[in-house]
């Protein structure tokens, strides 16, 4: 049993993923959750596959929307009292390069998702994780900790998503709310096949050598263990963690890499 037994957790992004994953991790762990995302027909799949029973509910959200995130924070409130800890997954991608980008709409969707989703939904929960001295968490990325081709709206998301938090960490101090930030480095997900192309569609099919990258059910359990701890920061990989004080010594080096990562793409 995790530290979070007993807890009310509000998850994002809980239909496909990493989010799935979460979630079934999460129930299993004791914790009462509260599921949302756009897709109600995949919840209620996971929720039947789980048999969460009085432990899970379910609830459809647009994060971009703001109005939509308060409505899901109430929710919350009315089938459980209180919320412990909320945890901004939701998440999209693109793989374009800038020069091959037509439409910059994309840019603007990141943003709506990545960033001003987990703003929306953090604030309309603040007053309740004030009250429960909770938590937030952030899925963010390795690519909000340093640039990534082929990535750059993705990348601009997340470094904003990581400063707002960082941000957001010291003003929550005093009133015992804690901030993790997850740095997830590639991950077996839908993420890659949902990611938009240079003419503003998904890919349809994965990039990535998905055999050589982390699963989404590891990824889940490192998450949970770092949240479980209330810890500041997780990066999931030995490259992620290093790449961080080598940026310092050797940020050419650093670019290198990340351009190999996605030439390799793994
Ligand atoms: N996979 C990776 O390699 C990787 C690496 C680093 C970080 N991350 C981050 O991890 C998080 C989860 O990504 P994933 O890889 O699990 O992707 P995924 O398999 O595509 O799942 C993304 C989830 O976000 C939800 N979502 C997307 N847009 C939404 C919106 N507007 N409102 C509400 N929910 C929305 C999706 O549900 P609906 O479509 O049903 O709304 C889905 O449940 C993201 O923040 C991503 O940036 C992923």
């Amino acid at each position: 049993m995790s530290g979070l037994q007993g807890k009310v957790v509000l998850l994002t992004g809980a239909s496909e993923g990493i989010g799935r994953e979460l979630a079934k991790q999460l129930v299993a762990s004791g914790a009462n959750l509260m599921m949302a995302a756009r897709n109600l027909e995949r919840l209620y799949q996971l929720y039947g596959e789980m048999d969460g029973g009085e432990q899970v509910r379910v609830c459809g959200c647009d994060v971009s929307d703001q109005q939509q995130c308060q409505n899901l924070v109430a929710m919350t409130l009315k089938e459980f009292g209180c919320i412990d800890v909320v945890i901004n997954n939701a998440g999209i991608t693109m793989w374009s390069r800038f020069d091959d980008t037509q439409d910059l709409s994309i840019f603007e969707n990141l943003m709506r998702v990545n960033y001003l989703g987990a703003v929306y939904l953090t604030h309309a929960a603040l007053p309740c994780l004030k009250t429960a001295k909770g938590q937030v968490v952030a899925i963010a990325s390795v690519a909000g900790l340093t640039g990534v081709p082929s990535r750059t709206g993705y990348a601009a998301s997340k470094h904003a998503m990581i400063g707002f938090f960082d941000s957001l960490r010291i003003e929550l101090k005093q009133d015992g709310v804690d901030v993790t930030v997850i740095c997830p480095d590639f991950v077996v997900s839908e993420i890659h096949k949902r990611a938009i192309g240079a003419d503003g569609q998904p890919l349809g099919d994965s990039p990535m050598q998905e055999a050589k990258i982390m699963t989404a059910e590891q990824c889940a359990r490192l998450s949970i263990e770092a949240i479980a701890k209330r810890q500041r920061l997780l990066v999931t990989s030995l490259r992620g963690r290093l790449g961080r004080w080598f940026k310092l010594l050797a940020p050419r080096f650093i670019d290198h890499l990340a351009d190999k990562a996605i030439r390799d793409r793994h």
